[in-house]
């Protein structure tokens, strides 16, 4: 099953009423028609379309935010103009099912998690998982099994998850309900999910993907595959990571047989808001619209484009840039300047360059849909005067995290962080259970887990880091009383 990628395809299962233009699709439509004609509003939100507006913000549209009116509806509603975009959507893409969702990734990835996975399923985890997994399996109450990626102490980066480690790592952790992988990563480096999901498939397991970072992967061929396309059951996207809607919007996809779709839609329903933003789902539509029309299309390519020659600019100015599959992704490699990705995110903030994600070894910039053109001279300048202030000698390989290849926790996550405990100097924490996260925000992927039995390579590990992360470890760790 592929996507979609050009005007025509689209355009054979998008009734022509509705194509290709992003003010035609039906969310947009209906939103439109209601605020053109509001009648007598009386009905939440409590502004009442805007009558009652805490604050003065011209181009805030309050008369297009609407409640689950008929002609608007939900994403769990069947009728509507939420249900009719989501299908539009699902068309476009050839999938079963979209769902938009008004609380991020996080949100949706915590209810694929629920829909699948409860107490005593085995969920096979990656290592590097966003924070909002780890809380999908206190939600869920399961006890995930983690499987490492490989670490590249030179980047600091964790590294796309090689097919043939994961055949091993399946029969290793078997009987499996459910594999999550995760791609792109943060940075925009992917995995080769076409193998993965087959290789899973194999082994009888289904996968749901984290693609947060790559609602626009599969457009061109020069992006690499969607998860869509690579075959994954579950496909998650941050809308506002990788395409151009408002915060918080997020949309997932299911496909074939290995799903159940009414438990799906139950856990939607658990952990959705019973007032799901009208704005916000537009703001999905309207962005998905873009990535699937002709005329998003060509934006798409051309933004491709001048990302790709920013990236060679800064290169062919001796800027250390890591080479990634997202063009959209800029990463600095601080390493070989002689700083850290936090000192230089610091440095770069005081002078109004607001980076996305600093770490130990790397700055990673989101160039987004905003346009490229017009950067070049001025992070140039920055970056050289970066480089002067604050470099020095190239900074020393990292020591890979000493983690087993697949390893479940000691107990379950949730039952840890539920547990009674106690704060104890980690270097006194030798064979304590860990009873809360450490998690430094960006990236927010956990070092260690709650349920996690610490031992003296880890402790070790865990006191460099908090070196290395400067302020955002503690030099205690909460433990099991
Ligand atoms: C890999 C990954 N997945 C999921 C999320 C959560 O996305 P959202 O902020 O849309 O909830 C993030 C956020 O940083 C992330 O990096």
């Amino acid at each position: 099953m592929t996507g979609l990628t050009t005007r025509q395809t689209l355009e054979s299962v998008v009734p022509a009423a509705l194509s290709p233009r992003p003010e035609r699709w039906p969310l947009r439509q209906v939103l439109a028609q209601q605020a053109a004609h509001a009648g007598l509003p009386l009905h939440l939100p409590a502004h009442r379309r805007g009558l009652g507006r805490a604050f003065h913000w011209p181009r805030l549209p309050w008369s297009w935010d609407l409640p689950e009116l008929p002609a608007v509806g939900g994403p769990l509603l069947t009728e509507g103009a939420v249900a009719e975009s989501q299908s539009l959507v699902a068309a476009a893409l050839g999938v079963d099912f979209s769902w938009y969702g008004v609380n991020g990734a996080s949100g949706l990835l915590q209810a694929a998690l629920l829909a699948v996975a409860g107490p005593g399923s085995r969920v096979l985890l990656p290592r590097h998982h966003h924070r909002s997994l780890l809380h999908g399996a206190v939600l869920a109450g399961f006890n995930p099994l983690l499987y490492s990626v490989p670490f590249d102490g030179c980047t600091g980066l964790w590294q796309p998850l090689p097919p043939k480690h994961l055949d091993r790592f399946l029969q290793q952790a078997a009987p499996v309900d459910l594999l999550v992988l995760l791609s792109p990563t943060y940075q925009g480096l992917a995995s080769d999910l076409p193998s993965l999901v087959a290789i899973a498939h194999r082994h009888g397991v289904p996968v749901l993907v984290d693609e947060a970072h790559g609602g626009h992967f599969g457009f061109d061929a020069s992006l690499p595959q969607a998860a869509i396309a690579a075959g994954a059951d579950l496909v998650v996207q941050s809308l506002h990571k990788s395409l151009g809607a408002l915060a918080q919007a997020a949309v997932l996809h299911a496909q074939g047989p290995r799903l159940d779709v009414q438990r799906l839609a139950q856990a939607l329903e658990w952990l959705q808001t019973s007032s799901p933003s009208a704005l916000l789902m537009l703001s999905a539509e309207q962005s998905l619209a873009q990535r699937l029309t002709a005329r998003g299309h060509s934006q798409l390519k051309r933004l491709l484009r001048q990302a790709v020659e920013l990236h060679q600019h800064l290169k062919q100015e001796g800027i250390p840039v890591l080479a990634v599959d997202d063009p959209l992704r800029l990463v600095l490699h601080t390493a070989p300047m002689g700083c850290s990705g936090v000192d230089a995110d610091e440095w770069l903030l005081e002078r109004n360059v607001i980076a996305e994600c600093p770490e130990l070894f790397s700055l990673t910039f989101c160039l987004g849909l905003g346009g490229s053109r017009g950067l070049a001279r001025p992070l140039l300048r920055e970056l050289r005067r970066l480089s002067r202030e604050r470099g020095g000698e190239p900074l020393a390989p990292l020591v890979p995290p000493p983690l087993p290849a697949v390893a479940q926790l000691d107990i379950a996550p949730g039952q840890a962080w539920r547990s009674a405990s106690r704060e104890v100097p980690i270097a006194k924490a030798e064979d304590c259970i860990a009873a809360r996260p450490i998690c430094p925000y960006p990236p927010g992927i956990p070092l260690l887990l709650p349920g996690e039995r610490l031992d003296a390579a880890r402790l070790e590990w865990l006191q460099q880091q908090r070196l290395l992360w400067r302020g955002q470890i503690a030099d205690t760790v909460t433990v099991l009383a």
